[in-house]
């Protein structure tokens, strides 16, 4: 049967006035909630912790937002325990009330919008709108995965005549999920639900940096009705409570978001079978990018300029899919140059609550020393075209534009996960493929052309798992731009696309003579 299309909920148009009063209500309402402490759930129960962070606002690091409970190493390991003993329920759990949960939730989360969005805002420094899109993404992923799981769950028939064949899926197990702190709320809340609805129990340890928004997923899982022990959020130290789930042998599915360090360390510690562990690990592991959009000269340069403009500095370049290389074709290059660092120039720079704020701030101090390290870099291999002034209070840093950069460059090869943008120069579109492709890295890539032969060629040489023809390479949209990446960009299939659930699910085969 035709099946209708996934369509995702709208973003917040604050062009309406009604829209805007309800969001700065929000800021209000969340303001007066600041300092509060947010404990970790374990088996339906909040409980103590010995250890504390510190979540503060990126805008204005002297603002603490809230005091987050860290999980030790032997919570965990009760943690563990609880979501094995709910493992059997949950597995018998019909998916239609599986799925209703995720649904419930996403009617929270739509509820709770201007809300949700204001924690996005002040915890990880995420400009306004972007925190309201990153909200309908969470929806959009429950709401996705929800029915996805219904479709999987009819399985296939290959009967034949006197035979009966049935192709079933059932749950892996315990899902240990690890979410980042850049989309903290979407995609902590793709990674756990897609966990969930396909039968897993699962523990979500996020960044510790983005512990608070976190926490408001769990209050909205818990509303929702997801019952003790198959949802358990588990704040920790990465190093500790993080690597201690990873190694564990009851863990059947890892989904990571983050860093390549990171990810290629855990996919080799899932690989070592350990004392008492009967299966093999599955791990999902979405990593880093260094992003390229090639400008041909045949490219409508109003449409590129802006294109990149936002898939470089939008949300600071703090985005996997961010714009981090542009490369221009020779007779276009001074041109794009010159009129990229106008562009850059008119942004608002500003703290992230602010209606104009363009560019917010990075995430902590750590990520502003590190980007601040790689612009000396690039002072040293290119020539600097554009460094904007940034605000004091907070982890600010003004947009960088570098010039002339060689394709092999440091700043040319490395995530910087900053406003950092180099253009480089390639003679003909056979070159800036080339330099496109000579990264580690396969995750999102940008063409502006209006050459057919170029459009077409790109479809099959520009290697990414993304491609994004004339528009800007940011903002994959659930069901409509599954979104993930190849070579050490990760592994795994697309996140918000028809194979995402796969990956959490052991596919049966049940053969009946009659
Ligand atoms: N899915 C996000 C985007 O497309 C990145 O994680 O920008």
């Amino acid at each position: 049967e035709e099946k209708k299309r996934f369509v995702g909920v709208a973003d917040t148009d604050y062009a309406e006035e009604e829209k805007r009063r309800v969001s700065h209500q929000a800021f209000q309402k969340v303001r007066q909630q600041l300092g509060m402490t947010y404990l970790p759930l374990l088996n339906g129960e909040y409980v103590d912790t010995t250890s504390f962070v510190d979540s503060v606002n990126p805008s204005n690091s002297s603002e603490v937002l809230g005091k987050v409970g860290l999980l030790s190493v032997e919570q965990a390991e009760e943690a563990m325990k609880f979501a094995k003993a709910a493992f059997p329920g949950w597995k018998q759990t019909p998916v239609k009330q599986r799925a209703d949960i995720l649904r419930k939730a996403a009617g929270l989360m739509e509820e709770r919008r201007a809300e949700l969005s204001a924690w996005v805002v002040l915890e990880v420094g995420k400009p306004v709108k972007e925190a309201d899109a990153e909200v309908s993404e969470a929806i959009d992923f429950c709401l996705y995965y929800a029915e996805e799981m219904e479709r999987l769950e009819k399985g296939v028939n290959y009967d034949v005549a006197g035979e009966n064949n049935r192709y079933i899926y059932q749950p892996k197990g315990i899902a240990v999920v690890i979410s980042p702190w850049n989309f903290p709320l979407a995609i902590a809340c793709g990674m756990t639900v897609a966990a969930l609805v396909s039968g897993n129990c699962t523990l979500l340890k996020p960044a510790e940096t983005s512990s608070i928004i976190t926490a408001k997923l769990t209050e909205i899982l818990i509303t929702a009705g997801i019952p003790k022990g198959v949802f358990q959020y588990v704040p920790g130290k990465g190093s500790q409570v993080g690597a201690y789930l990873v190694n564990h042998p009851d863990t059947h599915v890892i989904a990571f978001t983050g860093s390549q360090e990171v990810g290629c360390r855990i996919y080799a510690e899932a690989a070592i079978l350990k004392p008492g562990q009967k299966h093999m690990k599955k791990v999902i592991a979405e990593m880093g990018g260094k992003n390229a959009i090639i400008i041909d000269e045949s490219a409508d340069l109003d449409q590129a300029v802006v294109g990149v403009v936002q898939s470089a500095f939008g949300y600071s370049g703090q985005k996997c899919s961010a714009c981090s290389r542009v490369i221009v074709l020779n007779p276009i290059y001074d041109t794009v140059v010159e009129r990229l660092v106008a562009a850059t120039k008119s942004l608002n720079i500003g703290a992230a609550e602010l209606p104009s704020t363009q560019v917010g701030p990075v995430i902590d101090e750590n990520a502003r020393d590190r980007i601040l390290e790689y612009i000396e870099i690039g002072k040293k291999e290119a020539k600097l075209a554009l460094e904007l002034p940034a605000p004091s209070q907070g982890y600010f840093i003004g947009p960088v534009i570098f010039s002339e950069v060689p394709p092999d460059g440091v700043i040319a090869q490395q995530e910087i996960f900053g406003p950092v943008l180099s253009v480089i120069k390639a003679k003909n579109f056979q070159e800036a493929l080339e330099i496109a492709n000579s990264t580690n890295y396969a995750l999102t890539g940008g063409l502006y052309s209006r050459t057919p032969s170029h459009i077409e060629q790109a479809q099959t040489d520009f290697e990414v798992g993304n491609l994004y023809i004339n528009r800007n390479s940011t903002g994959a949209i659930v069901g409509r731009q599954p979104f993930g990446g190849f070579k050490l960009s990760g592994v795994g299939s697309k996140a918000g696309g028809p194979d995402y659930l796969l990956q959490f699910l052991e596919p049966r085969t049940i053969t009946e003579n009659i």
